[in-house]
C-alpha cells in the first residue's frame, strides 16, 4: 500500500512508520510526506529517507477551503491508499475529506473520546486522570471524533510534567500506529458504522 503521512512537528510517528516500511513484509510504503509549514523536524526526516515532500501553509491561501483544496490536490498527486496524519495539527475539511474520506487516518496522544483537540495530553494531567492513553482513528468532519482503529493505554505519574508523560504516550502511540497501519495495509479493514473491523 502507498501512505502519504501528513506532519506538523518532530515526525517520530513518521519516523516510526519509516523505520517499518524498510521490512518489505510491512506491506507499506511511505510515498511522500506533506506538512503545514516549513523547516519541520519530520520534514528533514523525509528528505534523509529521500521522499518527495510538500508544504501547503493556510497562510498562503485566501480561506481555509482554499487551503484544504490544495491540500488534497497534492496529497492526491501521490496516489496514496491511506493517508496518515501523524503529528499533523491542522483541521482536514471538506476537500481532503471527499477524496480521502474513509482512508484517512490520525493519531491522538489521549483515549478518546476523551481530551480530544490540541491539547490532549496537558488536559488528561490537568484533569487527574490516573491513565490516558493514545488513539487511532479514521478522520471525519469533527475534531478527533472519527471511528477508533486502536487504543492502548498509558499510566500517568504523579510527578509527571506535560513533557514526561507525552513521551511515554509517544513511545507506545508509534508502536500502536506502526501496527495498525501495517495490518491495515495488508489485510485490508472494513467500517461498520463507528466500528473500523481490522482482520
Ligand atoms: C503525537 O503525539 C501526535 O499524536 C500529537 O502530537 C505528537 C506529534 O509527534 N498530535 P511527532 O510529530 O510524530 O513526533
Amino acid at each position: 500500500a502507498r501512505l502519504v503521512v501528513l506532519v506538523s512537528g518532530s515526525g517520530t510517528n513518521l519516523q516510526a512508520l519509516l523505520d517499518a516500511t524498510a521490512d518489505p513484509e510491512y506491506g507499506a510504503v511511505v510515498v511522500a510526506v506533506g506538512a503545514d509549514r516549513d523547516g519541520t523536524v519530520g520534514l528533514d526526516r523525509a528528505a534523509k529517507a529521500g521522499l518527495p515532500t510538500f508544504v501547503r501553509r493556510v497562510g498562503d491561501f485566501a480561506d481555509r477551503a482554499d487551503w484544504d483544496l490544495a491540500l488534497a490536490e497534492a496529497i492526491s498527486e501521490h496516489r496514496p491508499d491511506l493517508v496518515v496524519c501523524a503529528g499533523f495539527m491542522k483541521i482536514l475539511g471538506t476537500g481532503t475529506l471527499a477524496r480521502f474520506g474513509g482512508r484517512l487516518i490520525n493519531t491522538h496522544p489521549a483515549l478518546l473520546p476523551s481530551f480530544p483537540g490540541a491539547h490532549g495530553v496537558r488536559d488528561a494531567l490537568a484533569y487527574g486522570a490516573k491513565v490516558t492513553g493514545c488513539t487511532v482513528h479514521l478522520v471525519d468532519h469533527g475534531v478527533d471524533t472519527g471511528p477508533i482503529i486502536a487504543q492502548r493505554a498509558v499510566e500517568i505519574h504523579q510527578d509527571d510534567t506535560e513533557e514526561t508523560l507525552h513521551e511515554r504516550i509517544k513511545t507506545v502511540e508509534r508502536t500502536a500506529l506502526v501496527e495498525v497501519v501495517g495490518r491495515m495495509a495488508r489485510e485490508g479493514y472494513r467500517i461498520e458504522g463507528r466500528k473500523v473491523l481490522v482482520p
